[in-house]
């Protein structure tokens, strides 16, 4: 291809050169077929690219296709139900219930209903009322001196340094008109957060906001924060789906110095959280610690989220609550299929329990140990309907957070560019140009709707149901798939022999 592309290259430039000798034109030509010569001399002598060392100049169109894949994909290939991690129905969804447009679906389902994958609630003949008032919940135990009612839905954590400032002041300006809470994200509690909403604060392994000098944790910067109105729950973060026994990472690109002298670190360099606390080791230590922050915060509720892994350590952690008489306000139960900023591929595809038995072990163990009362369980892994709301406390969760919902709701357009600092949005980059097409009056009227709408939507389902109240749900109203193919297998074939007697 080389050979070619120098032959053809050579005989164009001439042929270029004769034409402006003779007719004095074509001389832009000449100089382009030269500058392409030249970029192709470059490529072909390089030993870094083999595709560009072959095919000179024709090489750049693979890596421009690869760049704008993701869009070609999206725009011209996705259909309605397939697009990922999000369809593109459910992706209209949150749009339309953010915008406060109408989001009814014309035409009726596209999914295929008669298989044994389906799921769906089972309604009643006799509906109940649906209810106007928005669900909520109150957190904080018995040691807890402050409780927090807490919506049904909220805001899951998200860093700023993950997400714009524009972002976070959209996201909490919409968490305050909706009066539901904000999680901050393990990056630490700023004045973006501060936009009024109710804030719960997430502490991760790198402590940032409540750092010592050597990286560990600051009892006393810690009380300092988590004493502020603002602060209405604490959340110490074991690990998150999409990359548990991993630590929180920040890539270069978004590490700007702001972000850096936020978390008490270097600017411009990846920044990779410790896998683990250096607080506390083991159950024992974590239970302490819950009791010590909880100390620090004049007893505001403290909780702790985790991706569920190794079922035994939970278990222990357990006992080791009831052996100490200390219980956390709430945990939240994250499923691996949850989303991120940045992940490496094999924790984010291959570490984890996913949402569904991650939420059932949480329960039913807590149960098991006799202590489920005592305890709220939170819970997020793509939750952006109604439906899935329903699920979750049919699965066993009392209080559900939402991230990628939200970030849906700020106008994010899944261009998974949240790891490059590219984000088209202004959602996911600390881009300051990027950003300034995410107009925070706007989106945090978003934010708002997109709360209201789909607990609105869970109301309606729950009356559906014949349900009063979300206390009553349980799995019992839901069907799955496998019980109607049952049904279908077990009955037709008797029905049919029935026939032919
Ligand atoms: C951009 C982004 C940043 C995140 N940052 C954090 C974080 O700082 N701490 C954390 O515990 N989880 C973090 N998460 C995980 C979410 O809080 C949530 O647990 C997960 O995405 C599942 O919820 P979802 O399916 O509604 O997105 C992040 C998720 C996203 C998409």
């Amino acid at each position: 291809m080389r050979q070619k592309f120098f032959l053809f290259g050579t005989i164009a430039f001439l042929m270029a050169l004769t034409v402006y000798y003779f007719f004095n034109f074509g001389l832009t030509a000449a100089i382009c077929i030269a500058l392409l010569l030249l970029v192709g001399l470059a490529n072909s002598i390089q030993k870094k690219h083999a595709i560009l060392r072959n095919f000179p100049v024709l090489g750049y169109f693979r890596y421009l296709f690869e760049m704008i894949a993701p869009e070609i994909q999206q725009y011209f290939i996705e259909r309605s139900t397939d697009g990922k991690p999000f369809s593109r129905n459910q992706r209209s969804l949150v749009y339309q219930r953010a915008k406060n447009i109408d989001a009814t679906t014309p035409f009726g389902t596209q999914l295929v209903l008669n298989q044994s994958s389906y799921e769906g609630i089972k309604h009643s003949m006799f509906p109940a009322k649906v209810k106007e008032d928005l669900p909520r919940v109150l957190v904080g135990g018995s040691d807890c001196t402050q409780p927090y009612s807490a919506s049904l839905l909220n805001i899951s954590a998200m860093s700023f340094g993950s997400l714009s400032e524009n972002a976070i002041m959209a996201l909490n300006k919409g968490a305050l008109k909706g009066h539901f809470y904000h999680n901050t994200g393990e990056g630490g509690l700023t004045q973006f957060h501060l936009q009024g909403g109710d804030v719960t604060w997430q502490i991760g392994t790198g402590y940032f906001g409540c750092r010592d000098d050597r990286g560990g944790f600051d009892g006393g910067k810690f009380a300092e924060k988590a004493n502020l109105p603002a602060v209405k729950m604490i959340e110490i973060k074991l690990s998150q789906g999409a990359k548990p026994g991993h630590g929180g990472v920040l890539p270069a690109q978004k590490n700007t110095e702001e972000i850096a002298k936020i978390r008490g670190v270097q600017p411009h360099i990846t920044i990779l959280s410790p896998p683990s606390h250096s607080a506390f080791s083991d159950a024992k230590g974590l239970v302490a610690f819950i009791a010590h922050l909880r100390e620090l915060a004049n007893g505001k509720p403290i909780g702790f989220k985790l991706c569920i892994g190794e079922t035994s350590e939970f278990e222990t952690l357990c006992q080791e609550m009831i052996n100490s008489n200390c219980y956390p306000d709430f945990i939240t139960v994250d499923g691996a299929e949850g989303g991120t900023g940045a992940a490496p591929l094999e924790f984010a595809d291959g570490v984890g329990m996913p949402f569904e038995p991650a939420l059932i072990f949480v329960t039913k163990t807590l149960v098991r140990f006799g202590i489920r009362d005592k305890i709220r369980v939170i819970c997020s892994g793509k939750i952006i309907s109604g439906y899935a709301i329903l699920r979750a406390i049919a699965l066993g969760a009392d209080i559900c957070n939402s991230a990628r919902g939200f970030m849906f709701s700020l106008g994010c357009i899944q261009a998974l560019r949240c790891n490059n600092n590219e984000c088209p949005t202004g959602v996911a980059t600390q881009n300051k140009m990027l950003m300034k097409g995410l107009v925070v009056t706007d989106k945090s009227e978003r934010v708002y709707h997109f709360h209201k709408n789909t607990l609105h939507a869970a109301n309606e389902l729950l009356a559906a149901a014949g349900k009063k109240d979300f206390a009553d749900v349980d799995i019992s109203i839901f069907m799955r798939g496998d019980e109607f193919t049952h049904l279908a297998n077990t009955y037709f074939p008797d029905n049919l022999t029935n026939v032919a007697k």
